[in-house]
């Protein structure tokens, strides 16, 4: 007798718990979803106008965006650049980005009223289209890991330094294990101040499980 009670409360616990488990996935699964939404739509801004900001820009630097897409931060920098340039350079990949391509930035652009310090460029991050030393700051979103070779985001880290001028600045915000590359990478190239850091929850892509990490660096100056 002992026996069957213990049985039949042991089944309602589990039955129980069995139930409740649709609910917990479905609280995970709308978490995630606002999270996703929210770093899509406020959070991402956010992060980048901080780190705009602690790049103390004077007004007239020549700024380069590595695969600037639809423009979310190529156009928030060039609102810093008064009488600077905000350049961007991507090979408008729809597969990275909904309705990608130089027409959408530039519209965008225009709506923000920023139209005429932005420049477009097409052109592979691993093979960028200007010289050596042409830019005061380099910085990139969420772009290098589309990359899927590790030796090629190498190359795209590598071409970042090259076209920075000596003493300028390197922000590259991006998700996973990417970030720790950017640094190690970094090592082998000619700049100093290397700091890697997760820049929070507003640019967690739906959870802790998939961060966005920020990776700063300055160009060295000999
Ligand atoms: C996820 S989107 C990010 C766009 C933008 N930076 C942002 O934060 O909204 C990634 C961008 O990287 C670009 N991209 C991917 N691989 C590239 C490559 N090898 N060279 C140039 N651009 C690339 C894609 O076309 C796309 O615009």
């Amino acid at each position: 007798m002992a026996s069957a009670v213990l049985a039949v409360s042991t089944l309602s616990k589990v039955g129980a718990e069995v139930a409740w488990l649709p609910f917990a996935w479905a609280l995970v699964l709308l978490a995630a979803a606002i999270l996703y939404l929210h770093a899509t739509r406020r959070g991402k801004f956010q992060v980048w106008e901080e780190l705009l900001d602690e790049l103390g820009l004077q007004g007239h630097e020549r700024l380069l965006d590595l695969g600037c897409g639809r423009g979310a931060v190529l156009l928030a920098a060039a609102q810093h650049l008064p009488q600077g340039r905000a350049v961007g350079v991507d090979l408008w990949r729809s597969a990275d980005q909904s309705g990608n391509a130089p027409n959408t930035t530039l519209h965008n652009a225009q709506a923000e009223g920023v139209c005429n310090r932005v420049d477009l460029h097409t052109g592979d991050l691993r093979h960028l289209p200007f010289d050596g030393g042409e830019f005061d700051v380099v910085l990139s979103s969420l772009a290098i890991h589309n990359i899927k070779d590790a030796e090629e985001r190498r190359q795209a880290v590598a071409e970042a330094v090259r076209v920075l001028r000596p003493g300028g600045r390197l922000v590259l915000a991006d998700i996973g294990r990417s970030t720790a590359l950017y640094e190690r990478a970094l090592g082998a190239l000619p700049v100093t101040e290397v700091s890697i850091r997760p820049v929070g929850w507003r640019m967690w892509w739906g959870g802790p499980w998939l961060r966005t990490r920020v990776v700063t660096a300055t160009r060295a100056t000999r």
